[in-house]
């Protein structure tokens, strides 16, 4: 698959004036992407769990303009319109105006919200550019007279949610998605976000996933800085090899529900990902005191009880606690009782594994 195949030959429908709105999912990595080239193209492959309550909705109303010349369009978070977001959805319309060459041609209105709370420091920009992805496909979809087929239509959606944010291209569908070529991962692309296509064990079914909010302040470096840091990175090239490697290691672990194996892995892979950011020029660290906290409480539960309780991170301080759906009580107390001191207001999100986008 190149890129040029997603470049529409011409539509068949014209239209005047519509409205689409997309429900759409964040999702947490379990082998992580940092690092990308040109075109926001992955150094690595990475695979995440899709979640299921921290959505963003968006609805997207269009109506045909006079000039096709430049792009026009307004931006409402909550009601409220929030002229911030717009440089960052001009740059997102300007990588993808050769794949969407109508998208001159229309005003937009964008209205957004997201069912987590925004200053959470949670990332929506990967649920966010997901789901105004799939409303301007919904748009290509009615100009090409609706005969797009859903593959298609999701594998187009995820590659122009790829050009907004990285990660916005595994957020899309459920309920396990691969990003970036890797030789023994079938259909997998640098383009756009795959489900992942071998056997899942029962284990992994309905895996939950609550995230503690330790820091819901905005974060005091972005992904995309973070992410151009691993250039001329000296662990840069060792890091890439290991997270294919560690994505090759997690097939016979997803299998046979190597609980174990699938424990060491993430933690590991989170853990990196922190490394790279303290060994980076310059330097940062994300995390926080509470974060440290938080790990090292799972750590002597885990010991002390036996459990499959473990945590990933990921480019803040919150921390993402992964358990399986048979010990969801006693996490839940465990978290009451032990971690949610160390929230920031006590807050948390209980979420789970999800199955992806909704057309509303
Ligand atoms: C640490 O997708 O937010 O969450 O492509 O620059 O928008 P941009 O970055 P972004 O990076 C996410 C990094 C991560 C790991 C991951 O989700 O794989």
């Amino acid at each position: 698959m190149q890129e040029n195949q997603f470049i529409p030959k011409s539509y068949s429908n014209s239209i005047e004036k519509g409205s689409f709105t997309w429900s759409s999912p964040s999702n947490i990595a379990l082998v992580k992407y940092w690092g990308k080239k040109k075109d926001q193209i992955p150094e690595n492959p990475s695979i995440s769990f899709t979640l299921n309550n921290c959505k963003t909705i968006t609805k997207l109303s269009f109506s045909k303009k006079e000039s096709t010349d430049h792009f026009a369009f307004d931006v409402f978070l909550d009601d409220e319109k929030k002229d911030d977001f717009k440089p960052k959805i001009e740059t997102f319309f300007k990588r993808i105006e050769t794949y969407l060459p109508f998208l001159k041609g229309f005003y937009f209105k964008i209205e957004t919200s997201n069912t987590f709370p925004h200053s959470s420091g949670i990332a929506s920009s990967a649920s966010g550019m997901s789901a105004l992805a799939l409303c301007l496909m919904s748009i290509e979809k009615e100009l090409s007279g609706n005969i797009i087929l859903d593959e298609v239509f999701y594998q187009k959606a995820s590659f122009l949610a790829r050009l907004g944010s990285g990660s916005a291209c595994r957020s899309l569908e459920g309920d396990l998605i691969v990003w970036g070529n890797h030789k023994n991962i079938e259909g997998s692309s640098n383009l756009f976000g795959v489900k992942y296509p071998y056997q899942v064990h029962e284990n992994f079914k309905n895996y939950q996933d609550t995230i503690l909010l330790v820091d819901k302040g905005e974060k005091q470096v972005s992904s995309t800085v973070g992410h151009n840091l691993m250039h001329n990175h000296p662990f840069a090239q060792e890091r890439f090899k290991q997270a294919s490697a560690n994505l090759n290691k997690l097939i016979p672990i997803l299998k046979t529900g190597d609980m174990d194996g699938f424990i060491a892995l993430v933690e590991s892979e989170a853990l990196t990902l922190h490394a790279m950011m303290m060994t980076s020029m310059p330097y940062f660290i994300l995390m926080k005191p509470n974060t440290l906290e938080i790990i090292n409480k799972i750590w002597s539960f885990r010991q002390n009880t036996g459990s499959k309780i473990c945590f990933t991170l990921d480019a803040g301080a919150n921390v993402h606690v992964l358990y399986p759906e048979n010990e969801s009580d006693k996490i839940v107390e465990f978290i009451k009782n032990e971690l949610v001191v160390f929230c920031q207001k006590g807050e948390y999100i209980k979420d789970k594994i999800g199955f992806g986008a909704q057309l509303l």
